[in-house]
């Protein structure tokens, strides 16, 4: 029998699709997917160093490759996505098992790393920035898990360095692929039958700045609103600095541009938000805001929120449950604020003690999941298209599709129906987190 791969994904869908394009390589050297960790012969975690606790779940996960490699010695063992290039070399010397550490510009040294130069050398360490690379990126052929919905990565990296967050450290300065590039992407994907496609960047509304001509994310919008063949076009992540009056006309205008935005706020006082570098004014947040509702009424808008980030007071925290309350999001994801090595808040005084992140964290979560109750009840005795995805984890007769607004109505399989058909959807019942439904 062939040779079997195992790729496991943490983190973002940055990472989910790098996973994509990783599987393609190996894919290309002849391995097939393993159908379980135990049964490959080459095992890749694909990580995030986002906060603590998704670097731990990665720890944790090569304690039970240590234990396989101990029965299996020829198993190859490869550490790649963020925690690569932020620890480096370091895995290795303190896990001697894992054979490679390649950053996440370097899937194209993938192939060779493991026919050739792992025949030559134990380990092996690849962590140079390589910005350039991006330019190549359709040269990587991604094994794509889906045949109805696609990961476009349009950049990689960020400028923004939000005191918080490692990104710009791990990823490195944002390039941008050309709207070329991703047009002729999109396209070969229309042709083969993908119906929707998700472009993919840490900051899209700062897409295309770093050419200096005047391309930026309206001008990608608007080109590929015109791509025959794709139904839908979702993006993320949009920052509500970067997002301009206009990016909100080209999606306005763009009827095959998703009604669903997700606009990270992080926190509901001015004073956290300078902290967190973050340049802009919760005023100017609320202001974008209600212009995006008022060019699309039926947009769904979520956001993410940090709670116990150096010096945030009682009163801070009463601002952000406050926010929530007035911005009305569809849903927010809530983290506990994780200090990172290297970043300025992880230096800053003031950190917050665990127990009250905890209930600050709880707070938030209550506040927003009433409200997102509220706004999927209102959703009941509608008719909304959706695109099939599939059977629910829990229930192969139980289906599932997203709304434009990337709302999850749950509905009794019918005879014959195949993923990724257009359907309508009755919302019979709103929950928290998801509706149910049928077809109309
Ligand atoms: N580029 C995106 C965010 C990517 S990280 C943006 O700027 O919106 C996803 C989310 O993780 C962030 O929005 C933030 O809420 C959270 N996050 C990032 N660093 C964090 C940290 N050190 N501790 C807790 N949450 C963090
Ligand atoms: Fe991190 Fe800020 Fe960049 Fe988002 S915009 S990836 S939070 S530095
Ligand atoms: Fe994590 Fe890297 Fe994404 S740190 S969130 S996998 S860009």
């Amino acid at each position: 029998m062939g040779k079997q791969y195992y790729t496991v994904t943490y983190g973002c869908q940055m990472n989910e699709s790098d996973t994509e394009r990783i599987n393609g390589q190996l894919a290309e050297l002849g391995y097939t997917e393993a159908p379980s960790m135990e049964e490959a012969d080459i095992v890749i975690l694909n990580t995030c160093s986002i906060r603590q606790n998704a670097e731990e779940k990665v720890y944790g996960k090569i304690g039970e490759i240590k234990r396989m490699k101990e029965k299996n010695p020829d198993l190859l063992v490869g550490i790649m996505g963020c925690m690569a290039q932020e620890n480096k070399g370091k895995l290795i010397s303190r896990m001697p098992i894992i054979d490679f550490v390649l950053g996440p510009y370097h899937i194209h040294d993938l192939k060779d790393v493991v026919t050739e130069e792992l025949q030559e050398r134990q380990h092996v360490v690849r962590t140079q920035m390589n910005p350039e690379r991006v330019k190549d990126y359709s040269e990587l052929r991604a094994a794509r898990k889906s045949h109805i919905f696609a990961w476009v990565p349009i950049m990689q990296g960020c400028n923004k360095f939000c005191t918080y967050c490692i990104v710009p450290y791990v990823r490195g300065r944002q390039t941008s692929r050309t709207v070329e590039d991703i047009v002729r992407e999109v396209r070969g994907l229309a042709a083969e039958g993908y119906k929707e496609i998700t472009l993919l960047g840490q900051n899209v509304n700062s897409y295309g700045l770093d050419f200096r001509d005047g391309t930026d994310f309206g001008t990608l919008i608007r080109a590929l609103d015109k791509v025959d063949g794709i139904e839908r076009v979702r993006y993320m992540t949009s920052h509500p600095r970067d997002m301009t009056f206009d990016m909100v006309d080209a999606m306005a205008d763009s009827p095959k541009v998703a009604r669903q935005m997700h606009l990270p706020v992080q926190h509901g006082d001015n004073e956290m938000l300078r902290r967190m570098n973050r340049g802009y004014t919760i005023e100017h947040f609320m202001e974008l805001l209600a212009y995006v509702r008022k060019r699309m009424p039926d947009i769904t808008v979520t956001t993410d929120l940090i709670t116990g980030f150096p010096g945030e007071t009682e009163d801070m925290h009463q601002a952000t449950l406050r926010l929530l309350r007035e911005a009305q999001f569809d849903s927010a994801y809530t983290f506990i604020y994780s200090p990172r090595q290297g970043t300025p808040a992880a230096r800053m005084e003031d950190q917050i003690d665990d127990a009250v992140k905890h209930r600050r964290l709880q707070e938030l979560m209550d506040v927003q999941n009433e409200i997102s109750l509220a706004k999927n009840r209102a959703m009941e005795g509608k008719v909304y298209p959706i695109i099939v995805e599939g059977a629910t984890k829990q229930d192969d007769n139980n289906w599932y599709g997203r709304t434009s607004g990337n709302k999850m109505i749950i509905f009794p399989k019918e005879e014959g129906l195949a993923v990724g058909d257009l359907r309508n959807a009755l919302v019979e019942q709103g929950q928290t987190w998801v509706l149910k439904g049928k077809l109309v």
